[in-house]
């Protein structure tokens, strides 16, 4: 237990929101105390523009290089409080004077390199609207910055965590190799509105503690980055606090909190305002996450039944195109393809980037030669790019019809056999009876064309309708003309 101002810090619990200058903070702190901070987000005040309250504080009346020297101060003592897997997140922005832009983000940047930092992203964060609105010479500002630096090389990034299906585009259903079947990485650009004045209530709701501070972080921002970057009892911390939701969002999912700020008042408001607020926010946010974490699921599944059908659609396309080239009247040798899926192994599982197994039987048209050349094209299409990137471990077999009747008779037992025609792969026609495949197989070779295109009949034990993954987003494209 230590005293900061008056104000008793235990820092075997935390969850605490002190009034203290963030640059004097470390004097405070024992020698003895070991690193302890897994992750700072912080907005610091800005250089001679906001007078937060009528208390002291960093940016105000300052020279700009005072300024930074304070930043820097603070930040150099927050590193050595920091663990070697930390991650520090500095929301900042340009600001004009004199007639130019002064780049403030990378000013803080260097001066946190020179005492240790490392520079790892830059995230815009598209704020729907922020100060100053427009002024000559510049657009109208909706974004700002947000640095991320870490202590060390070994910090935490749990991106697992915080993947989407929501910016998925509808080409992920004819695509399926092209698209992380775990959900998408978040782009750079956040789109997160700041909560206005009003927006969480008014004096009506909370008496005279009104929702009242210039620049507040939205919860559902604070959330992603502390999934992202921080464990369960982490201690997460704002040396410039303000409305504490940071430490409030933090606490509600399980980190341990310490925020600190000059002003009395924002703990106030912290108090009795932004922790009953997040508090009812956390469910939606918990919802979020929740729902995400079913679509993945789904998502996942999903892209390994089409990246299975789709294979043998892909190859017999391609094969037919081969094949057309180089024989002229001849129709294409295959009729029919039968995809049976198999279990891995554990050893198979555990090899990088292979999602499934598949044994693939293609159906060649009665009394071919050449058939060996056939095998061979087919293997070495499946070994190269784009089949090699679907992430599955394959066997290609070529069988006559009459292989093929016998095959799918001493299946016919252990799976229902889903037909997929006409080239389309994410929607099962149905279940079809063994009778249907034997006929289909035996009268399919007279439909054929010599088209390069035509995609023959697959029955396979893979099921897939479009109706089991219509809740996943697809975006419609739009198309981008240019002028
Ligand atoms: C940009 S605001 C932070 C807002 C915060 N991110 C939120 O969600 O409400 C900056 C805050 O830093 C505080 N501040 C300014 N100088 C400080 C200092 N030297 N030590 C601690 N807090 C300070 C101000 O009172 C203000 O609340």
């Amino acid at each position: 237990m230590i005293q900061i101002n008056e104000q008793a810090v235990d820092f075997n619990q935390l969850n605490q929101y002190i009034i203290c200058n963030s640059k004097k903070f470390t004097e405070y702190i024992p020698n003895n105390v070991e690193p302890f901070i897994d992750l700072i987000v912080t907005s610091p005040p800005y250089w001679d523009m906001k007078q937060y309250g009528n208390v002291k504080q960093t940016g105000f009346q300052q020279t700009y290089e005072e300024y930074l020297d304070d930043i820097e101060q603070t930040f150099n003592s927050l590193y050595k409080l920091s663990k070697e897997t930390a991650t520090l997140y500095v929301n900042s922005d340009t600001l004009k004077r004199d007639g130019k832009i002064i780049r403030l983000p990378d000013d803080i940047a260097r001066r946190l390199e020179n005492v240790g930092w490392i520079h790892q992203d830059i995230i815009i964060w598209d704020k729907g609207k922020t100060l100053p609105w427009s002024r000559k010479g510049q657009m109208r500002n909706i974004f700002e910055y947000i640095y991320v630096f870490t202590k060390s090389k070994h910090y935490k990034y749990y991106i697992e965590r915080i993947k989407t299906v929501d910016e998925l585009k509808e080409w992920w259903i004819d695509y399926p190799e092209r698209y992380n079947p775990e959900g998408k990485v978040p782009d750079n650009i956040w789109e997160h509105f700041i909560p206005t004045q009003g927006s969480w209530g008014t004096k009506k709701d909370f008496g005279d503690k009104e929702f009242k501070h210039a620049c507040p972080f939205p919860p559902d921002m604070m959330a992603r980055i502390i999934k992202l970057s921080s464990d369960e009892g982490d201690v997460v911390f704002d040396p410039y606090a303000g409305t504490g939701v940071l430490l409030a969002t933090a606490q509600n999912l399980n980190r341990r909190f310490l925020g600190l700020d000059t002003n009395p008042d924002y703990k106030q408001i912290f108090e009795q305002v932004t922790k009953p607020l997040i508090e009812e926010k956390i469910q939606e946010i918990n919802n979020y996450y929740e729902k995400q974490e079913k679509m993945k699921l789904l998502l996942s599944k999903t892209i390994y039944k089409l990246r299975i059908l789709k294979f043998s659609k892909a190859m017999i396309k391609i094969f037919n195109k081969i094949f057309i080239q180089n024989s002229k009247n001849n129709s294409p040798p295959i009729i029919a393809t039968i995809v049976i899926e198999e279990k891995m192994n554990c050893e198979e599982k555990n090899t990088k980037h292979k999602i499934g197994k598949a044994n693939y039987y293609f159906v060649l048209r009665n009394s071919l030669q050449h058939v060996n050349g056939i095998l061979l094209i087919l293997k070495e299409l499946s070994e190269n790019a784009p089949f090699s990137k679907y992430g599955l471990i394959t066997k290609i077999n070529l069988i006559t019809v009459e292989e093929a009747i016998d095959l799918l008779a001493t299946q016919e037992n252990n799976f229902n056999f889903n037909m997929y025609s006409n080239g389309i792969v994410n929607d099962s026609y149905g279940v079809v009876s063994f009778e249907k495949m034997i006929n289909l197989i035996q009268n399919v070779e007279d439909e054929l064309k010599t088209d390069e295109k035509n995609i023959t009949p697959i029955f396979s034990n893979v099921e897939i309708k479009t109706s089991d993954y219509e809740e996943i987003p697809a975006k419609k494209y739009k198309k981008k003309n240019y002028q």
